[in-house]
């Protein structure tokens, strides 16, 4: 159904429900071409409420029958709504019939068909496209679910919670009965009915409480779920340790689909998954991809509390769930990486993810506050900013309360609220109560403004130090840009760890006026208001601030450091991610400076030798040189300037990769040498950092080679993607190959593409590479991306074969944004295709040209041609609607 004419939805328009739905038996006879779905619900009237209607959401679904109290009743409909002027009472039973069509489901919202069966999603409101239903997360019911279907295409019935029992019935048909004792909203149902098999583990948890734990997929797939079958053990350890949160089922389940729009879903018992972050085995899938299914199975399993047990009232308030989770995805990793530096590296990853999407989002159109107070498609808001940046806020609290204290507001909340739907300032009150005296407690409403104002704050740090004085004054200070919904921005509590570097590298004890005694030499200021000032006593030697250690607040921080600060962090910093950002920062700095003129950028000596004393440092691990020696992202050197030309960027960007390629040669050739893993394969962040530092070298070594002319580099790659004994070593030659456009890339790539024809997600990896490589003048990747999409293996309606080619391109600065506009034209097509099957999936692509005022001539108006003639299309998506519009306001 396309409305077209949505109107926003406002946070402060919330009010409770009219009518609670307590109970829900539901029959499905399932099939295909049309499925029959058979609803009671037991109703009861919101007393606090006056009388009104009852109105149930329904969306491209066929009514055949309702009936209240067993016997007819009058309805009518209204967009969207079937419409129950006069139910008979407070208290009734209403039985509604409906059909709905899986095969016709292209958006994959509700119940869809893929290849191995039916599935459904239902968050957000995908619940309505099953049947009527009051389909917002407020409205909690115990789910009853009969699943009807022929026994052979669909030998597999699954639905929440536990199975009561199970039968044949006539024409070669089977039944199958669930019960899930939990209230749930409508978005946490569930149902599988595919043919799949189970890897099942029994576990007996700390309690003494035995569970059935079940990763469903394909037939062929079985070999690849050990992996998540260890996240899923390992997070339920972890979350009874770290939180005391049990695993409170009988039988856990995972199935893993191929056609999903997202990563995967914590519906209740029956966590549904994109095949991405399920299967994995050592010679098809990557260490990142590893990485993938073990932090996702965490994620969608943690949400069983922080989610299902207690979930959100209204959609305004996702990050309640989704930014908690997020936080304990990311500790949980932590956790499982190991050690300081371990934890560091994925420390890195996830800000360099924060700061390439979210500050972004938070600058561009898009811009919400992570409490959005108004959407016109609620699936445009399953966002970076609800997303990261709510992760974010929950990690500064725990830093404001240290982690014991975090530790007792979430008991505390769960004491407040288990079973209910609550809000955000729910969740902050309990941290903040469960830690009275602290600065969350003592300046809450003022720390709430994460949830609320949108935009990034920028932190201004000065330094002076008296030698005389033996002192050293900190000024902070800091201001947020306004915005058009929120043209005042007030202060933010904002968190800054910080320790003072000396000359020699020293960590210098931190004493402020006033205080007796040491105090150690790594603490937590607290900036609650614009400004700040510190006064450090007993400084002997002139100090290099290190601040915002651990990126410690979501911030843009500028302390206005020289080259020479920078060194001596990068070189003595204490915090590992305070010596990758310096280095970072160094490199930064010689492409911006780079950029505008016409002149070549040049990497100097002094970056130089610091770059190789990382990579030769015998102290440091394999994973963290390789941050340390990845140049910044075009992507993120065009997010730091006002103005950008895509080309230039490319183009500094490469020169600077080719110096780093040949200064460093000597030392790629070692680092590659010495850096190899021979036993067998883990997934651990020990061989995985050997591993990327390997590949790395690797890159850098063959494209030095393309570019002199040299072949030894190119048929070693060659020969190492031949031999390769995992996917990661496999995919990192021929990612040299490919990405230095050596002659080998194209035998490589038929060879691999050849081994791996029945691997769908080896084949996106292929796919992905290729319209990832970096452009050249003549526009090699671009031609070669237009080819791929006549690819027979090629194909729109599965989306991760959609974004492998085509997000892939997008995202490939260089080859995009092209100066004849033929990469917009190709956006604007696709766009329009794709939205007219799956409103998110293109609403999602949409998005990859909002920052396009921030384009230079001729690619701005190239871009505002484009996104005209896409918003010009009649019939649009409310999804790609509200991103297009938004773009062009
Ligand atoms: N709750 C899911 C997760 O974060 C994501 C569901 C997204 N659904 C959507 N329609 N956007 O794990
Ligand atoms: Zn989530």
């Amino acid at each position: 159904m396309r409305e077209g004419t949505a109107t926003p939805v406002r946070r402060q328009d919330y009010t409770a429900p009219a009518y609670w739905i307590r109970s829900v038996e539901l029959t499905f006879d399932l099939d295909p071409g049309k499925t029959i779905v058979t609803s009671r619900l037991v109703i009861e009237r919101n007393l606090d409420t006056p009388p009104q209607p009852l109105k149930l959401q329904g969306e491209d679904i066929t009514l055949l029958r309702v009936q209240a109290n067993g016997e007819s009743v009058s309805f009518r409909h209204e967009p969207g709504l079937l419409v129950i002027d006069n139910p008979p009472g407070d208290n009734f039973t209403l039985d509604i019939r409906n059909t709905c069509c899986p095969d016709k489901n292209t958006q994959l919202s509700g119940l869809f068909s893929s290849d191995s069966g039916l599935f459904t999603q239902c968050e957000a409101e995908g619940f309505r496209r099953i049947t009527y239903f009051l389909d917002r997360p407020d409205v909690m019911a115990v789910y009853t679910v009969t699943l009807r279907a022929d026994k052979k295409r669909y030998p597999v019935l699954l639905s929440n919670g536990n199975l009561l029992e199970q039968g044949p019935l006539d024409n070669g048909r089977h039944y199958a009965k669930w019960h899930d004792p939990f209230r749930k909203p409508s978005y946490l149902f569930a149902l599988v009915a595919a043919d799949l098999v189970a890897r099942e583990q029994l576990i007996r948890t700390r309690s003494g409480r035995d569970h059935l734990l079940q990763v469903y997929v394909r037939r062929g797939d079985l070999d690849k779920t050990e992996h998540a079958m260890n996240s899923l053990i390992a997070s339920i350890i972890w979350d009874e340790a770290r939180f005391k949160l049990p695993l409170d089922l009988e039988r856990f389940m995972i199935v893993a689909v191929g056609d999903f729009n997202m990563g995967a879903m914590e519906n209740k018992g029956l966590n549904i998954f994109n095949t991405k972050y399920v299967l994995a085995s050592p010679a098809t899938a990557t260490d990142t991809d590893f990485m993938g299914v073990e932090s996702v199975v965490g994620h969608e399993y943690f949400h069983n509390w922080t989610g299902n047990r207690i979930t959100c009232r209204d959609w305004f308030q996702l990050s309640l769930k989704e930014g908690l989770t997020v936080f304990r995805d990311q500790e949980f990793s932590m956790d499982m990486a190991g050690g300081p530096s371990a934890r560091a590296v994925k420390r890195i990853d996830d800000v360099r993810g924060l700061r390439q999407v979210q500050f972004p989002e938070d600058a561009g159109p898009m811009a919400h506050p992570v409490r959005p107070d108004e959407y016109q498609a609620i699936n445009n808001f399953y966002t970076a900013t609800v997303y990261e940046k709510g992760a974010e806020v929950v990690r500064m609290m725990q830093t404001l309360v240290g982690r014991e204290g975090f530790e007792r507001g979430m008991t505390l909340y769960f004491q407040r609220h288990d079973g209910f739907a609550v809000t955000c300032d729910d969740f902050a009150q309990a941290i903040a109560d469960a830690n009275p005296g602290s600065m969350l407690s003592t300046r809450l409403e003022t720390f709430k403004r994460w949830y609320a104002q949108a935009g990034t704050p920028h932190v201004e740090a000065r330094g002076r130090y008296d030698a005389e004085q033996r002192r050293y004054v900190l000024t902070l200070s800091q201001w947020s840009s306004p915005s058009a919904q929120q043209p005042v921005k007030l202060p933010y509590v904002i968190p800054v760890v910080m320790g003072l570097v000396g000359p020699e590298g020293q960590a210098l004890t931190l004493q402020l006026e006033g205080e007796y005694g040491h105090s150690g030499t790594e603490r937590v200021i607290v900036i609650d208001d614009e400004r700040l000032e510190l006064v450090f006593v007993n400084v002997d030697v002139p100090p290099v601030p290190s601040l915002l250690r651990g990126f410690s607040a979501p911030v843009r921080l500028d302390d206005g450091l020289s080259d020479a600060d920078l060194l001596t962090l990068l070189r003595h910093d204490s915090d590992a991610f305070n010596r990758w950002e310096a280095g970072q920062r160094l490199a930064l700095s010689r492409m911006l400076a780079a950029v505008p003129g016409a002149a070549p950028a040049v990497l100097d000596d002094a970056l130089v030798d610091a770059l190789r004393a990382v990579l030769r440092d015998p102290s440091l691990d394999p994973a963290f040189k390789e941050l340390v020696l990845t140049l910044p992202t075009e992507r993120y050197v065009a997010e730091q300037l006002d103005t950008s030309d895509p080309q230039r960027i490319h183009a500094v960007h490469q020169a600077l990769q080719a110096q780093l390629a040949e200064r460093l040669h000597d030392d790629w050739a070692w680092a590659f040498e010495h850096h190899q893993v021979t036993e067998g394969y883990r997934p651990d962040s020990e061989q995985s950092g050997r591993r990327a530092l390997a590949n790395r070298a690797l890159g850098m070594l063959v494209r030095h080679a393309v570019a002199t002319g040299d072949a030894v580099w190119p048929g070693k790659a060659y020969g190492r993607f031949k031999e390769a004994a995992n996917m990661t070593d496999r995919l990192g030659a021929l990612a040299a190959l490919v990405d230095a456009h050596a002659e080998l890339a194209a035998p490589a790539l038929e060879r691999f593409h050849t081994l791996f024809k029945d691997e769908a997600l080896v084949i996106d990896k292929w796919f992905a590479l290729q319209a990832g490589a970096p452009e050249t003048a003549d526009g090699r990747v671009f031609t070669r991306v237009k080819a791929l999409l006549k690819h027979p293996d090629f194909s729109l309606k599965n989306p991760n074969r959609a974004r492998s080619l085509v997000f892939s391109f997008m995202n490939n600065p260089a080859a995009f944004h092209r100066s004849d506009a033929a990469g917009y034209a190709l956006w604007a097509e696709l766009v329009i295709e794709i939205d007219a099957a799956n409103p998110q999936l293109a609403s999602r692509l949409a998005r990859l040209m909002e920052r396009w005022r921030r384009l230079a001539e001729p690619w701005q108006s190239a871009a505002r041609e484009a996104l005209a003639r896409v918003a010009a299309k009649p019939n649009l998506s409310d999804d790609t609607r509200e991103v297009v519009s938004r773009a062009l306001e």
